[in-house]
């Protein structure tokens, strides 16, 4: 498959997340999309139909052989080649996306274990959780390069909208599987590439929506490193920690005094 061809397709799947169900084409891309290769999820979209719902762990391995091989990634140029999937439960009700892996994540070949990992781990035992009971996943499952002459090392750097759209079958089709209650989006990149769009200050806080499930967009934790210890990086912590006080009321889950006071006077 060409590069115009599987970016093509990205872009139509980008389109197919918003919900735009019919596109024009020219009589060109319709014949180099029929002679394309098998479509980045159609292997595991099939295997996704015939599978029970207790075989949700199946369809995800499949999966992620297939994003291990996918053509539109490796097109692209501008991402590292050990694939990083997902961790956590397939039965999971709640669903945490970030951006893409960073050099721990690439190095354990596991979403969020480096700084920012940790941290969203502090989260999710605060909200009541064992990091093994939610999904965590990125849009883009590859380290994106930087490529500037030195070594990359631990170096890391957002991925771009054309390596996050290259992602994006991924994403959608993980989440069509796991089916959770909710879904936490770490960042307005995240967000973006699940065609909500906006500025992080407006979308945090509310419920959006991704193909019927509730998204709740707040910070990335990355973010959260960057913003210090003194109280204008304690009033951010709060942020992100009231929008997953309505995650947890959203999951009816039971909310203590104490998880209500976090990173306020209160709980000091
Ligand atoms: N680590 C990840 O795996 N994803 C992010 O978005 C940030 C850190």
């Amino acid at each position: 498959m060409s590069e115009a061809t599987a970016l093509l397709q990205q872009y139509l799947a980008q389109l197919a997340a918003r919900s735009v169900t019919h596109v024009p084409l020219t009589a060109r891309a319709l014949s180099h999309l029929n002679q394309a290769a098998t479509p980045p999820t159609a292997a595991a979209t099939t295997a996704s139909a015939t599978a029970t719902p207790s075989r949700k762990s199946d369809r995800l391995a499949a999966l992620a052989a297939e994003a291990g091989k996918s053509p539109a990634c490796r097109a692209l140029g501008t991402l590292r080649e050990t694939l990083v999937f997902s961790s956590g439960s397939a039965e999971a009700e709640l669903m945490f996306i970030g951006e893409a892996p960073g050099a721990e994540e690439e190095l354990k070949r596991e979403p969020f274990v480096g700084p920012a990992g940790q941290l969203l781990a502090k989260i999710i035992q605060a909200a009541g959780f064992k990091r093994s009971d939610v999904y965590i996943s990125n849009v883009c499952k590859f380290r994106p390069i930087i490529e500037d002459g030195s070594p990359q090392a631990k170096r890391n750097r957002p991925p771009t909208p054309v390596e996050l759209a290259a992602g994006l079958p991924f994403i959608t089709e993980e989440i069509r599987i796991i089916q959770p209650r909710v879904i936490v989006a770490l960042g307005a990149l995240v967000s973006h590439s699940l065609g909500i769009d906006g500025n992080i200050a407006d979308l945090r806080g509310k419920f959006h929506e991704f193909q019927g499930i509730p998204v709740m967009v707040t910070h990335n934790p990355s973010h959260l490193l960057h913003c210090g210890q003194d109280s204008a990086g304690v009033k951010e912590k709060r942020l992100v920690w009231e929008d997953l006080l309505q995650v947890l009321k959203h999951l009816g889950r039971p909310i203590s005094a104490k998880q209500r006071a976090y990173f306020t006077n209160a709980a000091s």
